[in-house]
């Protein structure tokens, strides 16, 4: 794989104080807060990827207006090359965290009252490096996971007596719930830093150890429940919100207060069979909004797009390189951003100043229904894997030593503290387990095509921008109409650099849609040039620089897209960055175009 530091230049331009709105979402958070859904005012369903609200605010644009020769000279500084961040460091993996070392999280949300504690419990015990759990040539799998929605009660019981038994293990017993969900919080909230690098933090998220790190949690945390219950063949439920069967809060979360996989901390408003919408910004859909079948046919068509169309390259859907020596969240693949991040704030509750459980890093694991909804995260892994992308000999994997090599730990069924490499996670039938089963329903959910693509709305702002309404800039190709041999090799792919987040305690999302025309905002016409969103779920980072708490970029790969809106052989195109929750706190530093291989 190849990375490049190049990085496209943009015209800057000195930028009005940004309006201070309070975003849509926050809006409704306070609205909800201390009520039920049926006391809340009716809200316009914002979402399918154009909203009516940022289109309503499309009218009050800035004035200024992008020099085209600029856009041009600046794009061709880095635009032909293949993309990847700027890197400091020498090239070795990440390493598994010195535990004694751990601290404090750097910045968790303002509100979270105490000093809450994520470092797991360490005496000072030696590690063990990782073994397969059987040996080459036995029948691997002895666990299969099960889809929520399909388990019978008996399962249920089991799974219920599990996490009760964990639960009641002593908080210090590092297999016990209290242990678990710090484990998570530690390693996403700043907690450890990189060995070598004491300004460093480690973040397993918004880079390329999103996947195999979670797997390894979920290893894990699957064993220690088996163990409890002396079963060697429990396996722990998936959430199956990629097809309808699966797409709600699975009831067997929800059954009563006392069961343990409950969680008091989840939005009021979502219970189950409260659909799940895959495009969620943080309002729920009315009467007034699309159909239950529409927002499913959506939910499906996004699958398709993360999974399929957006996901060609190893970068693109398992996210970018971090190594030893960079710095945090150089970008997340496509399903980090979506459904991941998507569902995270779904379940959360708004009523919480952070939404906990599940809308907050540092939290989101104290919620059972986190597991399910990282075993499905994780099937979605191995279903691209084998399914989408087995013809790639092998390419679907990471060569770099520092992927295969990064290494984290983790405490395993017999308490022992083990080192785990990326290498270890990669064929999960080795590792014992496997998925039920289930209809992919979205492989065939492509978008349509748009019956006669309009005129793209004009691109009359500049980069960099706040994104505390919709930002419209022209952003040229380097290469049109490429063969089709040039698009398999290398993907065209839409590059939002310099993502800043003032305050990364807040959800915030964006969608990044290409060449849309004026008018279909209102009309929610636009799914067919959504090329995707970024989503970012509330950690806390160790603070960049003043102002910026978290910085990061989004890729979207885009040559189904353009071919689908008759636009491959454009020399340019509008790329429409439209707030969807928290625009305000988000500042874009420039977009280009490059290729992926
Ligand atoms: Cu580590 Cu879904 O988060």
């Amino acid at each position: 794989m190849e990375i490049s530091t190049g990085t496209p230049r943009f015209t800057s331009y000195t930028l009005l104080t940004p309006r201070s709105r309070i975003p849509y979402c926050i809006r409704l958070r306070s609205l909800l807060h201390g009520s039920m859904r049926s006391s809340a005012p009716r809200l316009q369903h914002p979402l399918r990827c154009i909203s009516r609200k940022a289109a309503a605010s499309d009218g009050d644009n800035r004035t200024n207006v992008v020099d085209r020769r600029d856009v041009l000279l600046g794009l061709g500084a880095g635009a032909a090359a293949a993309i990847g961040a700027p890197r400091r460091a020498l090239a070795a993996p990440i390493k598994a965290p010195d535990l004694r070392d751990c601290h404090a999280p750097e910045d968790l949300p303002e509100a979270i009252t105490g000093a809450t504690n994520c470092c797991p419990t360490y005496d000072g015990t030696g590690i063990v490096d990782f073994e397969l759990p059987v040996s080459a040539g036995s029948s691997p799998v002895t666990r299969v996971r099960p889809a929520a929605q399909l388990v019978d009660a008996e399962y249920v019981a089991k799974y219920e007596k599990a996490i009760r038994l964990m639960k009641d293990l002593p908080a210090d017993d590092p297999r016990s719930f209290e242990q678990q969900w710090r484990v998570h919080c530690a390693y996403c909230d700043g907690a450890y830093d990189q060995a070598g690098f004491p300004d460093l933090e480690i973040q397993i998220h918004n880079c390329w150890l999103f996947f195999p790190w979670h797997r390894f949690y979920l290893y894990f945390h699957e064993r220690i429940l088996g163990k409890l219950l002396g079963d060697d063949s429990f396996a722990l439920p998936f959430w199956n919100w990629d097809a309808p069967a699966g797409m709600a809060l699975p009831s067997i979360y929800n059954v009563s207060s006392s069961s343990p996989l409950y969680d008091p901390k989840r939005n009021p408003a979502h219970q189950p069979p409260f659909l799940l919408g895959l495009d969620y910004s943080g309002t729920d859909d009315d009467a007034s909004g699309i159909s239950r079948d529409n927002q499913i046919d959506e939910n499906l068509r996004i699958m398709y797009r993360q999974m399929v169309s957006n996901a060609k390259k190893p970068q693109l859907f398992l996210g970018q390189p971090y190594r030893a020596g960079d710095d945090a969240d150089p970008g997340a693949g496509s399903i980090e951003n979506v459904p991941h991040g998507i569902v995270h704030f779904w379940t959360g509750d708004p009523r919480e100043a952070n939404q906990e459980d599940m809308g907050n890093f540092y939290s989101a694991a104290r919620d059972p229904v986190f597991f399910a909804h990282h075993a499905n995260i994780d099937r979605l892994w191995h279903v691209w894997r084998s399914q989408i992308h087995n013809n790639n000999n092998g390419g679907f994997d990471f060569a770099d030593p520092e992927w295969l090599d990064a290494a984290f730990l983790f405490y395993d069924e017999e308490a022992r503290l083990v080192r785990v490499r990326v290498r270890d996670c990669l064929d999960m039938a080795s590792l014992g387990y496997a998925y039920q089963e289930v209809p992919l329903p979205w492989l065939d959910a492509r978008p349509t095509k748009p019956a006669s693509p309009g005129t793209p709305a004009r691109a009359l702002d500049a980069l960099p921008a706040t994104l505390d309404k919709t930002v419209r800039v022209a952003v040229a190709r380097p290469r049109a109409s490429r063969s089709a041999k040039e698009k398999e090799e290398q993907e065209e792919v839409v590059v939002v650099e310099g993502i800043q987040v003032s305050d990364c305690s807040r959800f915030v999302k964006f969608d990044v849609l290409v060449n849309v025309p004026d008018g279909d905002a209102e009309s929610g016409m636009g799914a067919a040039y959504c090329a995707g969103s970024v989503a970012l779920t509330p950690h806390a980072e160790k603070r960049k620089e003043k102002g910026a708490m978290m910085k990061t970029v989004a890729r979207f790969g885009v040559c189904d897209l353009l071919e689908n809106i008759g636009a491959d052989g454009d020399e340019m195109v509008v790329v429409s960055l439209v707030p969807r929750c928290g625009g305000e706190l988000v500042t874009i530093g420039g977009v280009s175009i490059g290729y992926a291989k």
